[in-house]
């Protein structure tokens, strides 16, 4: 035997790396610290309700409720007195009551009531804060600022969420759409960032092997063109249509985690009708929190991939093995991707450049300034995402 013939078996292989800088969440952690520069969303705003109801967000546990005067409260779960977590707490009209020994906290973590003490506390219960994070409602949603108080921006409004057709309205949902399996997604947030200016995968995965997933058309081997926007990375991809036309695709991956991907089933050609936000969990899991304009209720549940004519959720195993979707590829490459092992290629230019995009960010926060997509001007706060979408040429 030559040992040529030999060369590149998998013995020996080294274990593989994940690039920590641009994976890992927890606080204190580089793309932790950028990510918490951003607001995020933590839940529906139905999540915000009488009962208290524990979050994870990016390596963080967290109790979210609302007060009797409606307002979203979003607490560290251990309460300042002992410990005691407030999960076990009971809404009040005025906040959050711990179950050990009945301290209460309003939605900024004062404390309004210590009734073991005499006179409920009295001045000193204001010594007390239970740590917090800031929360605001919109589009559905429950969005927290778990970064820097001083380095808090606005909240951004999207143009494509506020411009309503007639007849729309808002609808948002928490199942991970897009993700294409369960609402909780057991692999790194980034796997999932990366795929949506992955504009190859489409004509394999949801081509060749699920599908065809979508519609003919986007079952073509597409021309693809990506570029760096300042608060992101365009993916643009034109295939032909049945009728002849040439159909223009534009999708943008958004600082931090904002999936703006045009309805693969090219149900109406125009601007995205609805945009995602990746929320990481933690280094190994993640949700996708989705908004979008409807003209029915429910609209945007129907959007969930069917493979073979299934719910992700029907499938047997063996159909998941063929009828593979996003869900199977994206987790199947780790809990954390072995980027160590990877072999990026020219069609692999849209996750480069994403991947550049985000590193320039964590220099940006590194040396004290503010990452891409930050605005601190109520004039600036509004994004223009209507160029993304579906266009016939
Ligand atoms: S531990 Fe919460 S009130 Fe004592
Ligand atoms: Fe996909």
């Amino acid at each position: 035997m030559h040992p040529e013939h030999d060369e590149g078996t998998a013995y020996g292989l080294p274990p593989a790396t994940h690039l920590r800088e641009l994976t890992e969440v927890g606080a204190g952690t580089p793309m932790g610290e950028l990510l918490r520069r951003y607001w995020h969303p933590v839940g529906l705003g139905s999540d915000a309700g009488a009962e208290p109801k524990a979050v994870r967000v990016l390596g963080e546990d967290l109790i979210l409720f609302r007060d009797g005067a409606g307002r979203a409260g979003l607490l560290h779960p251990r309460c300042a007195h002992r410990g005691a977590s407030l999960v076990y707490g009971r809404v009040e009209p005025e906040g959050l009551r711990c179950c050990y020994h009945g301290w209460m906290f309003d939605v900024q973590g004062r404390c309004v009531d210590q009734p073991c003490e005499p006179d409920g506390g009295g001045a000193l219960r204001h010594n007390v804060r239970q740590p917090w994070y800031p929360v605001q409602e919109r589009y559905g949603l429950v969005f927290a600022y778990l970064g820097p108080p001083q380095h808090k921006p606005l909240l951004p409004r999207y143009d494509v969420l506020e411009d309503l057709g007639d007849g729309e309205f808002l609808e948002a949902d928490d199942s991970s759409l897009g993700g294409g399996g369960p609402a909780i997604i057991p692999c790194n947030w980034l796997q999932h960032f990366e795929n949506v200016v992955d504009s190859f995968h489409v004509p394999i995965l949801h081509g060749v092997f699920s599908g065809p997933q979508f519609v003919a058309a986007m079952a073509q081997m597409p021309e693809v063109r990506w570029s760096e926007v300042g608060h992101g990375v365009r993916a643009e991809s034109w295939r032909t249509l049945e009728d002849g036309a040439r159909l223009h695709r534009v999708t943008e991956a958004v600082l931090p985690t904002l999936r703006v991907v045009p309805s693969p089933r090219l149900g109406r050609f125009g601007p995205v009708e609805s945009i995602g936000w990746v929320l990481p969990i933690d280094d190994t899991h993640f949700r996708i929190y989705v908004a979008g304009r409807v003209t029915q209720a429910g609209d945007i549940g129907r959007m969930r991939s069917r493979m073979n004519g299934k719910a992700w959720s029907e499938l047997s195993a063996e159909e998941h093995r063929r009828f593979p979707g996003d869900y199977e590829a994206q987790v199947s490459q780790g809990p954390i991707a072995a980027h160590s092992a990877e072999h990026l290629r020219t069609s692999d230019r849209g996750i480069a450049l994403l991947r550049r995009l985000l590193r320039v960010q964590l220099q940006a926060v590194a040396a004290g300034g503010d990452p891409a997509g930050i605005v601190r001007d109520p004039q600036q706060a509004r994004v223009s995402l209507a160029h993304c979408g579906n266009f016939r040429l």
